[in-house]
């Protein structure tokens, strides 16, 4: 377990994430740290003051190796000064006034001023919560070695919600979770309360993650029993000092009179209804009551998310009403309080298209503009379901009178679990980055997401968590950047994918610059090499039916549209889903140009071409080789680099901790066998379809031996 033991946590078994705040190494930082910074002014009381002073004296004890005082107000020289607006009295730091007008409820500035003749480092924001932000941007600056002369950092969030969705099941499993057992020990709430949800608040407020549906989304409806909500209250009053807020998910039938005994068991609720039709009264009541009972124990819940009508889950057009109808009943309900509605568009109804890719938009669309205030449209980023690529899901664009926030997956269900080391932020920089052409050009998906495209009242972003009770919390070392990231980039989209690797690894791993240059190396191409050796050019879905790890591309029974010959569609002609003009149409979900871009098949972006186009084994590719020769050539270069992730990795051997070393060189050699299995069952299997000689040895290894 480690678990007491964890929160002191030992050099290298990964419990202290990136917070590890050893000391600064470097000499010359070191000395300016500690002439900078002597004493610790913080006056403001709150829980969120007495967690950043904490934190502060924590992380500068370790980074200075010294203990450093806490100093009343007054005492400026050679210290750092941590205040609202309120406390320090705008008169006094006039360097701040024009700034803190504009950073928000959240956002924070550091600068260092001149008073009284010395020198003071300040942390400003308008309220505590930027402090705390402001307080571990701080100590980011500190494990990063930035030299802190004249420093000058202005920071705010650019999307309000940046939520992490955990799926953790009441029974403590956690769906789509390869890091042990769920955080939340059910049983053992309110009365005692793990040291871990502490760390796991300081982690989340660390990254600016300021809230949490705690629930998976098939949710259980024994979350909103009484019994329930009193364990919830008590993670809710840990996480509030640290800027969290709670969520839940919250299952369409609750109202319903019938057992949820197990897990697998969908349907079926908590109340004393025989209904749960949005339209009706006694059901509105409910959910209004319901919500009441919420607010009365947590005064700063967030609000619902929803799966409904989806994958066997209830929803209300069970009573033949709409996704607005149900998502409305819920807002009314949680609007008095402040609340929000988080419905989820992941739906794929095989009655409205017979390609799945084209069913969420034509569900939602139709009820653009008709969503409460108070609702936000929670859509995954791509429109079939986190594969290791695929396109932008086009409702993003299409949505034009509907806040739409961004579900992202951190826990890795189609890139190889917690055994790939896959570093995800270049994956999702691709996604934001996509021009959606949905106002004209400058449409990116960040554009859309962070409201400055269309300004909607409300802006979100949501990952799924890949967070468990594993003692390094994500499984794999380096799945923990995956955390970091996600973070980084849900407060600020447009940081590059490189410099949040550069601090993940300094804050690490140190900052070695051999260590630092090559692990950044492997992080930087390790997705594009897992596209390549799982599902290149554009193909997806050929996974394992319901495990989601190994390839297997021949599964072809069951569900259609779970099916992988249903997605790849290989014949003696070719490769890959016609969804051009010519066959689904799903293009036309598009806005111009990019639908006559993805259309014509020799401007279709080759990432995608399997996913918009059937193409023939001998069609040309842009480097010259065939279709075919190509898929082997993505195959072997996704292999290749899995290979050399192992040699550099090797060539650190005593220059990291020999644990995380062990730990990260015993899952790059699975990942290496795993990339070989990939290559091997995927070129092994479509070559039954072509004639030709394959161009490589098909081993295992992808080295023919
Ligand atoms: C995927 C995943 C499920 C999950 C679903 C969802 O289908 O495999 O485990 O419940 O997405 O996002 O709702």
């Amino acid at each position: 377990m480690g678990l007491l033991l964890a929160s002191t946590g030992s050099a290298d078994d990964g419990y202290r994430l990136w917070l590890k705040y050893d000391r600064v190494t470097d000499r010359a930082r070191l000395k300016q740290y500690r002439a900078k910074i002597r004493a610790i002014v913080i006056p403001g009381k709150s829980a969120t003051d007495v967690a950043l002073k904490t934190e502060l004296q924590r992380g500068l004890n370790g980074l200075l190796g010294r203990e450093l005082p806490i100093k009343p107000a007054g005492q400026t020289r050679n210290t750092l000064v941590v205040v609202t607006r309120r406390e320090f009295g705008e008169a006094k730091i006039p360097e701040f006034t024009g700034v803190l007008d504009s950073l928000g409820p959240e956002g924070y500035a550091i600068r260092e001023l001149k008073i009284g003749g010395g020198k003071t480092l300040v942390i400003a924001a308008n309220e505590d919560r930027g402090l705390l932000y402001g307080a571990f941007g701080f100590l980011r600056a500190l494990q990063t070695h930035r030299s802190l002369d004249r420093i000058d950092i202005v920071s705010k969030p650019k999307v309000r919600f940046r939520l992490l969705n955990h799926w953790d099941n009441l029974d403590g499993t956690v769906e789509r979770g390869y890091a042990g057992k769920s955080l939340w020990r059910w049983s053992e709430l309110p009365w005692t309360l793990s040291p871990r949800y502490v760390d796991y608040a300081r982690a989340c407020a660390s990254i600016g993650i300021n809230g949490t549906v705690l629930n998976n989304v098939n949710a259980n409806p024994r979350i909103l029993t009484a019994e329930y909500l009193a364990r919830v209250e008590a993670l809710a009053g840990i996480f509030r000092s640290y800027g969290i807020r709670v969520f839940l998910s919250a299952n369409f039938s609750s109202p319903i009179a019938a057992g949820f005994e197990q897990e697998g068991n969908r349907k079926g609720g908590i109340g004393n209804l025989n209904t749960s039709d949005p339209l009706d009264p006694a059901v509105r009541a409910w959910w209004k009551e319901k919500v009441a009972e919420i607010y009365h124990l947590i005064p700063d819940f967030g609000g619902f998310l929803v799966k409904a009508s989806s994958e066997g889950m209830p929803g209300p057009q069970e009573y033949g009403r709409s996704h607005a109808d149900g998502a409305n009943m819920l807002a009314e309900a949680l609007q008095p309080f402040g609340g929000v509605v988080m419905w989820r568009s992941f739906v794929y109804d095989a009655a409205n298209d017979a390609d799945r890719v084209k069913r969420a938009f034509k569900e939602f669309v139709p009820l653009d503009g008709q969503f409460m205030p108070n609702v936000l449209v929670q859509a995954k980023n791509g429109p079939l379901d986190f594969q290791p690529r695929e396109p932008v899901q086009p409702l993003f664009g299409a949505m034009t009178g509907t806040p739409m926030m961004l579900e992202l997956q951190i826990t890795q269900e189609y890139l190889g679990h917690s055994t790939h080391m896959v570093y995800l932020a270049p994956m999702w920089k691709e996604y934001l980055q996509f021009e959606t052409y949905a106002c004209g050009p400058g449409s990116s998906l960040a554009s859309i997401v962070d409201g400055s495209l269309r300004k909607p009242a409300l802006t979100g972003i949501a990952g799924v968590a890949n967070i468990g009770d594993d003692l390094n919390w994500c499984g794999h070392l380096f799945a923990q950047a995956n955390w970091y990231a996600y973070g980084r980039l849900a407060w600020d989209h447009s940081l590059a994918a490189e410099s949040i690797a550069d601090e993940w690894i300094a804050m690490t791993f140190g900052r070695g610059s051999k260590v630092h240059s090559t692990i950044r190396s492997m992080m930087m191409g390790s997705w594009e090499a897992c596209v390549n050796y799982m599902t290149p050019l554009g193909l997806h879905h050929i996974m394992q039916e319901g495990f989601h790890y190994g390839p297997a591309p021949q599964h072809d029974t069951g569900r259609e549209d779970w099916r992988s010959t249903y997605y790849h569609r290989a014949d003696s002609i070719g490769l890959g889903y016609n969804r051009s003009s010519s066959g689904s149409n799903a293009v036309a979900q598009y806005a111009s140009p990019l639908r006559e871009q993805f259309d014509s098949v020799s401007h279709c972006p080759e990432k995608y071409l399997l996913w918009f186009h059937h193409v023939g084994w001998d069609y040309r590719m842009r480097s010259g080789r065939t279709l075919w020769e190509e898929l082997c050539h993505k195959y072997s270069a996704g292999t290749g680099y899995v290979d050399a992730m192992l040699g550099q990795w090797e060539s650190l051997r005593g220059a990291v901790d020999s644990e995380s070393f062990v730990h990260v060189k015993t899952k790059l050699e699975k990942q290496r066998v795993d990339a070989g299995i990939w290559r091997h069952t995927c070129l092994g299997y479509f070559r039954r379809y072509i004639k030709h000689p394959l161009p490589q040895p098909l081993s295992p290894n992808g080295r023919g031996e």
